[in-house]
């Protein structure tokens, strides 16, 4: 087991099963095609045709994917519980048929102290429904000014280190940063912002101006990327880059994943950079300000060939929980961030697989295999002896989002009133089925 992995997740399934006749998709294992899935102690015990076990799910018409993984997700504990919970956070996951998260230390206090990390690792393991990962934080309080004890945080438990929410200003402190972050054997994840650029609420473009909102330009964000990039290559430090929202940046991590050798990068892009555009910017409404903000389309089709292309790595949903006093407001007031885990497979299949954009095989590559691998532990396959970890999805249900109908304890999704297609039925964590719309499809014998 990966240092800092999740143990909240018993081992054991409660007997055999066999999940019948689901269409398996799995391009880590290159699965592809109607077949048995029989889960046994919570793994994968066998993949073929005919399988018999105590117990059997009809999946007749389905589809089985592994279990997704988010590597960014605020669950806001400890702190803002108001806003989302462990229990909450991880079943708006589970949901969304996430099997693994992390979730990113901007809380309250903040996770940069060892007694901060063992304190969340102790609430995970009594109210998480899925596998969540601890991200510590690169400097004390985010600062970006003192490092943290990143060996002795990760020995109570942490698996990452990130200053999430905030860009590191200094190239030095940075430095420093991915340099004690590979000594003690943490990946970190970079949210790329240069605040001496970042200076409005929007992305600064034609709708900012339309809207008359302050804006912040794309370099932002790019310069502070190839800050990363090279020093990254640099150290050799295990660096993630999330929330890429540029072309450029997408095309800078290109650049150095093709040509520098020594450069230990990946990088993620997010469902609403993916989906929405700043265009929604006019509407004045707080619910879509972001950071990074909503982009042109030009960028967001850049990052969507990128992802198309494996530039970029995977999907991260940046699941950001705000109570309405801070995001019913006027767009320059509202709280940075919304919602992501429930709606983020069905906004992607909706927009870009049925749009034509990108493949189905490559949506669950970037959403469990590419994921699952960067957290490693088996995750992320369908596999004899991996976890029995599985998202069960429907592509032909359509739903509308609704507020009221969300399992996070807030309510600030950018697609509510809007018609996806392709929903969770159940999610499978260890065996267990941790979100189940799965109705009478069960039997006793198989
Ligand atoms: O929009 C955002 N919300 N971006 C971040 O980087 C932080 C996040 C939050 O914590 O709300």
């Amino acid at each position: 087991m990966t240092h800092g992995a999740p143990t909240n997740i018993p081992t054991h399934g409660p007997d055999d099963l066999v999940v019948r006749g689901a269409h398996v998709l799995d391009p880590a294992s290159g699965l592809d095609g109607v077949m048995d899935v029989r889960v046994s102690g919570g793994r994968v015990a066998e993949v073929g045709e005919g399988l018999r076990g105590t117990r059997s799910l009809d999946a007749d018409g389905l589809h089985l994917f592994p279990g997704f993984t988010d590597v960014h997700a605020h669950w806001r504990t400890p702190g803002r519980e108001d806003e989302e919970t462990v229990e909450t956070g991880s079943a708006a996951a589970a949901a969304g048929g996430f099997t693994g998260v992390v979730m990113m230390p901007n809380t309250d206090p903040v996770i940069d102290r060892p007694v901060v990390v063992s304190g969340l690792v102790r609430r995970v393991e009594g109210e998480s429904r899925v596998r969540a990962y601890v991200s510590a934080a690169l400097h004390e309080g985010l600062k970006g000014e003192r490092l943290t004890e990143m060996r002795l945080m990760r020995e109570a438990g942490a698996f990452c280190v990130s200053d999430d929410g905030l860009g590191t200003q200094s190239a030095g402190v940075l430095r420093n940063a991915m340099l004690y972050a590979k000594d003690a054997g943490m990946p970190v994840i970079l949210h790329c912002e240069d605040h001496t650029l970042a200076t409005g609420v929007v992305h600064e473009g034609v709708a900012a101006a339309l809207a008359g909102l302050p804006g912040s330009p794309g370099s932002a964000e790019d310069v502070a990327t190839a800050t990363a990039l090279v020093l990254a290559a640099e150290t050799g430090a295990r660096v993630h880059v999330t929330h890429v929202s540029t072309a450029l940046s997408a095309a800078l991590v290109g650049f150095f994943k093709g040509n520098v050798p020594g450069a230990d990068v990946t990088a993620d892009t997010t469902p609403h950079h993916l989906t929405l555009t700043d265009e929604l910017v006019r509407t004045l409404e707080g619910m879509y300000r972001v950071n990074p903000p909503l982009r042109p389309e030009g960028d967001r089709l850049g990052v969507g060939g990128a992802l198309r292309d494996g530039i970029l790595d995977f999907v991260a949903t940046d699941h950001a929980p705000h109570a309405s006093e801070e995001k019913d407001l006027p767009l320059e007031e509202a709280a940075p961030g919304f919602l992501g885990h429930e709606t983020a497979f069905s906004a992607l299949y909706t927009e870009l697989v049925l749009g034509g954009h990108l493949s189905l095989e490559r949506l669950v590559g970037a959403m469990a295999s590419a994921p699952g691998a960067w957290v490693g532990d088996g995750a992320g396959r369908i596999a004899e002896g991996a976890p029995a970890d599985l998202a069960l999805v429907d592509l032909s249900e359509e739903w509308t989002v609704r507020g009221e109908g969300l399992l996070s304890r807030s309510g600030n999704s950018p697609y509510i009133g809007r018609s996806l297609k392709g929903r969770i039925v159940g999610t499978m964590v260890g065996g267990e089925l941790v979100q189940d719309r799965t109705g009478a499809r069960f039997g006793s014998r198989a």
